[in-house]
């Protein structure tokens, strides 16, 4: 099993205090910065953009930033993103006319690509662009909001995706987002994922760094282990 990512939401952060609350999270031993972009239009809430990117760039962020497109339409922003320092982009493809044209602008414009599937959404259109794609994310709730409960669904459609990402030989990382902390993150990477993303159970605490450190120690540990 591939070293575990965690990936912090920042939605969950205080957006007055954003560059310092990247720095801590970071500093408490987080792996990627993970930067939910919602439109009011594919999902019913509104975030943060490209501008926002680039200033926790400026702020001298260094970690990879995982954007992650909750966005219709999803070509026009993309560039966007890549010049505003983003290292990952993933979106939906119910929000892309053309997936694997997404996925090929994403690599032009010098990022990672990332293939977000919905709770109810299923893998098919993956077998066809396994070789376009850097990371899977699977949504564990409908996206749209942080604090939400993690649909225990998901587990079994992580052994799904685990399996065709393990026959397509490709160096694909599996990622979960939704209702993610330490009481399910074993049994979450047990289930195949090597990278978690946590909005609320991470910044809804006083100190991040036992909360990513007890994740972690759970997830190394296995099921069943408290
Ligand atoms: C939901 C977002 C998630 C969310 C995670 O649309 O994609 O990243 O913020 O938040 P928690 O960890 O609080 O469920
Ligand atoms: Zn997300």
């Amino acid at each position: 099993m591939r070293e575990l990512v965690i990936a912090p939401s920042i939605l969950a952060a205080d957006f007055a205090r954003l560059g310092e609350e990247v720095d801590q999270v970071l500093a408490a031993g987080a792996d990627w910065v993970h930067f939910d972009v919602m439109d009011n239009h594919y999902v019913p809430n509104l975030s943060f953009g490209p501008l926002v990117c680039q200033a926790l760039r400026r702020h001298g962020v260094q970690a990879p930033i995982d954007v992650h497109l909750m966005v219709r339409p999803v070509d026009r922003i993309i560039p966007d993103f890549a010049q505003a320092g983003a290292s990952l982009i993933s979106f939906h493809p119910e929000a892309s006319d053309h997936v694997d044209r997404s996925l090929q602008l994403i690599r032009e414009q010098g990022c990672r690509t990332g293939l977000v599937f919905n709770p109810a959404t299923p893998l098919d259109c993956l077998r066809y662009v396994m070789d376009k794609v850097d990371l899977v994310l699977l949504m564990s709730v409908n996206p749209g909001f942080g604090g939400q409960q993690f649909l225990p669904g998901t587990l079994d459609k992580l052994r799904e995706a685990r399996a065709l990402i393990d026959a397509s030989g490709h160096a694909i990382r599996l990622q979960v987002d939704g209702g993610v902390g330490p009481r399910n993150v074993a049994e979450i990477v047990a289930a195949g994922a090597d990278t978690v993303v946590a909005g609320s159970a991470i910044f809804g605490q006083p100190d991040y760094a036992s909360v990513i450190a007890d994740m972690r120690r759970r997830a190394a540990s296995g099921p069943g282990v408290s």
